[in-house]
């Protein structure tokens, strides 16, 4: 495995071991943050400008004042620099509120080796379970003053899912609206083609993270001989479909194969979703 690395703007690569946050940065003390995970694929993020694009809109919505655009891609860059075009690397840009009492944001980037176990649920699939959100579907944009679909450090729910997923025996979670719908995982968007439709869960209309590779995915699917469309859906109705996936950026694509104890029949077109992406087997 290739040695992590971490590099702070302003500051440049640091040597592991090396401090990056101080004990009362507001990202630590109340998960007061952004963050994006991007896929590094031939030594370059993938889909870097539409991540970019999503952390500023996010950081609009919760009033964080980040660097230009330039300075990301020059912190981006010096991390990425020299890793070996052939490891797949998750590259993490996090941008947090910084020291409590006022200062400007901490930004720094993260970048390692994606672990096997995500390339291996491309090839093998997840299991999935379906756990209550406990909110209507459409209940979260509703509120006004609650940022909605941001990508925000505050990961303390989705911790808490991928725990109980653990516990449980299963790969991953699918939280369900307390009206019924399907809405996505802790950490990826739900995909399902119904008949030659490729869908997804509307995130403007639900709340949840709109996804950079579910996005690209349906802007692309005419090339597999694919409409695509947004829909809402009941787990029930999942089982009825051709084909159930989840979608992330260092995942990729991945195959539900169970959902909820009742194994979904493998779908035909898994190999060229994926393919689609660009995201290798192991
Ligand atoms: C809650 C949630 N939904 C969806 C996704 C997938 O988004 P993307 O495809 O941009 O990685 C993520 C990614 O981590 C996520 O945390």
């Amino acid at each position: 495995m290739m040695t992590p690395r971490i590099g702070v703007l302003g500051r440049g690569l640091l040597p592991a071991g090396e401090p990056v946050l101080r004990g009362d940065d507001l990202g630590v003390l109340r998960g007061d943050g952004l963050f994006e995970t991007m896929h590094l694929r031939d030594g370059r993020p993938w889909l870097r400008r539409e991540h970019l694009a999503r952390l500023r809109t996010g950081a609009a919505a919760v009033e964080l004042t980040l660097p230009a655009d330039t300075a990301l891609v020059e912190l981006l860059d010096e991390v990425a620099a020299g890793w070996p075009v052939e490891v797949e690397g998750a590259l993490r840009l996090v941008c947090t509120r910084g020291p409590e009492g006022g200062g400007s944001p901490t930004v720094y980037a993260t970048l390692s080796e994606v672990p096997p176990s995500a390339r291996y649920a491309r090839h093998d699939g997840v299991g999935v379970a379906t756990l209550s959100l406990g909110v209507p579907a459409e209940a979260r944009p509703e509120l006004d003053w609650l940022p909605a679909g941001i990508k925000s450090t505050s990961y303390g729910a989705s911790s808490a899912a991928r725990r109980w997923a653990a516990r449980a025996g299963v790969d991953d979670v699918l939280w369900i609206s307390s009206d019924g719908y399907a809405l996505e995982g802790p950490t990826a968007n739900l995909v399902w083609l119904a008949g030659e439709t490729l869908c997804t869960v509307p995130a403007r209309r639900t709340g949840i993270l709109p996804g950079t590779t579910v996005a690209w995915l349906l802007a692309h699917a005419a090339e597999v001989g694919c409409g695509a469309a947004e829909r809402m859906i009941t787990p029930t109705q999942l089982r009825d479909v051709d084909g159930v996936w989840l979608t992330s950026s260092v995942r990729g694509l991945v195959a539900v194969h169970t959902l909820d104890g009742t194994r979904l029949p493998p779908s035909p077109h898994t190999g060229a979703l994926r393919e689609l992406l660009g995201f290798p087997l192991p």
